[in-house]
């Protein structure tokens, strides 16, 4: 009997659906070389649920997700909903994905791939061989805390407000998932916070510096967050695993993807501690080409990889996806945001293609 997974797919918006369609034709054709069997089942999010139904996450999407063993998501978003009040955006569709299904983990690898290391804007010798693991708080801070809102004061003035807060239980949680992690990879650990200034940073601080008592094999560091993203360009390689809250993660999380030099490479992966994890590419909708089949889909791909990874414990399964992305890139296959002389251009639909014939070969 082969191994049964109810997948979830959310395409969303831009190039969500071309990308998509890629990573479903890697997953059959890995189902078939390693008897596993996925159930598909696509729902809208973003845009395009704002468009079907009013609201960017439908309750029947969130069930359908929370009723399945992964959800692979595309991306969201696009000028279209831009100017929508801040409940309607596609954005908070994905907020509240994340916090429906209590996913507090994110995992983002920021991996140079040796065959597009002239692609990164900073110096070869550099970059070469980075391989940071960002973990980042993804339901808790000052995304999610409160008061927050836009109020009117005495005076008539507006004030803005956000609060960043963390409970001991949040960092907790987070801190071990960042440790086990450290524990599998370099056995390293680099928390960052803004401890100097924030009293949240502080206790931040002294709850993985407790939890490190723990883990006695792994070393803890830590980092202010501007000092961080500084030592981020100034030598990325003194990193290994990074553990830090809701937004500086969501900055820094970019920072590291761009050492790549192609954040059209790079998956994410957000878990709970238990149910559905959510696996998406860390890149945006990319609405400026959308439709064009121009986009990259490696990154979905390697979402998928992820997916097995982490959300179904299919580890040979999620190497073999892993080697076929090398191998296109060993053969030549660049889209166009990867691009370099004497390579051969494809567009989204080839590079699928590409992969497939690698994975059938
Ligand atoms: C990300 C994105 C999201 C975030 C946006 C789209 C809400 O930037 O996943 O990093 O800020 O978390
Ligand atoms: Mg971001």
């Amino acid at each position: 009997m082969s191994e049964q997974y109810k997948i979830t797919l959310l395409p969303g918006d831009g190039i969500g659906p071309e990308i998509m369609a890629v990573a479903v034709k890697v997953l059959e054709v890995i189902g078939a070389k390693f008897d596993l069997s996925f159930g598909f089942t696509s729902a809208p999010i973003g845009g395009a649920a704002i468009d079907a139904t009013g609201t960017p996450l439908p309750e029947e999407t969130l069930n359908i997700c929370q009723h399945s063993d992964a959800v692979l998501l595309a991306a969201i978003g696009g000028y279209k909903w831009d100017g929508l009040p801040r409940a309607q955006r596609p954005e908070t569709g994905l907020l509240s994905l994340r916090a429906g299904l209590d996913l507090f983990a994110n995992l983002r690898p920021a991996t140079i791939f040796p065959q597009l290391i002239d692609s990164s804007s900073l110096k070869p010798e550099v970059v070469r061989g980075v391989d940071i693991m960002v973990v980042r708080e993804l339901t808790g801070g000052i995304y999610f805390g409160q008061p927050k809102g836009i109020f009117e004061t005495e005076t008539g003035e507006k004030r803005g407000v956000n609060t960043m807060a963390y409970r001991e239980s949040e960092i907790d949680r987070i801190a071990q998932v960042a440790f086990d992690i450290a524990r599998k990879r370099g056995k390293k650990l680099c928390s960052v916070d803004k401890a100097n200034v924030l009293d949240v940073s502080q206790l931040w601080r002294d709850r993985v510096s407790r939890m490190a008592a723990h883990y006695p094999d792994v070393e803890l560091s830590h980092l202010y967050v501007d000092n961080a993203a500084m030592q981020l360009v100034r030598a990325p390689k003194q990193f290994d695993t990074i553990v830090t809250g809701n937004l500086f993660g969501d900055i820094l999380s970019d920072e590291a993807a761009m050492l790549t030099g192609s954040i059209g490479m790079l998956p994410s992966a957000s878990l709970g501690s238990h149910g559905p994890g959510v696996f998406e590419p860390v890149h945006g909708s990319a609405p400026d080409i959308a439709g064009q089949d121009q986009a990259n889909p490696l990154a979905q791909v390697l979402s998928a990889a992820m997916m097995l990874k982490y959300g179904l414990n299919q580890m040979a399964a999620a190497q073999a996806i892993e080697k076929s992305v090398l191998e296109v890139l060993d053969r030549g296959y660049r889209t166009g945001d990867i691009m370099s002389p004497g390579m051969t251009r494809v567009g989204c639909t080839e590079m699928g293609e590409a992969l497939v014939k690698v994975l059938k070969s």
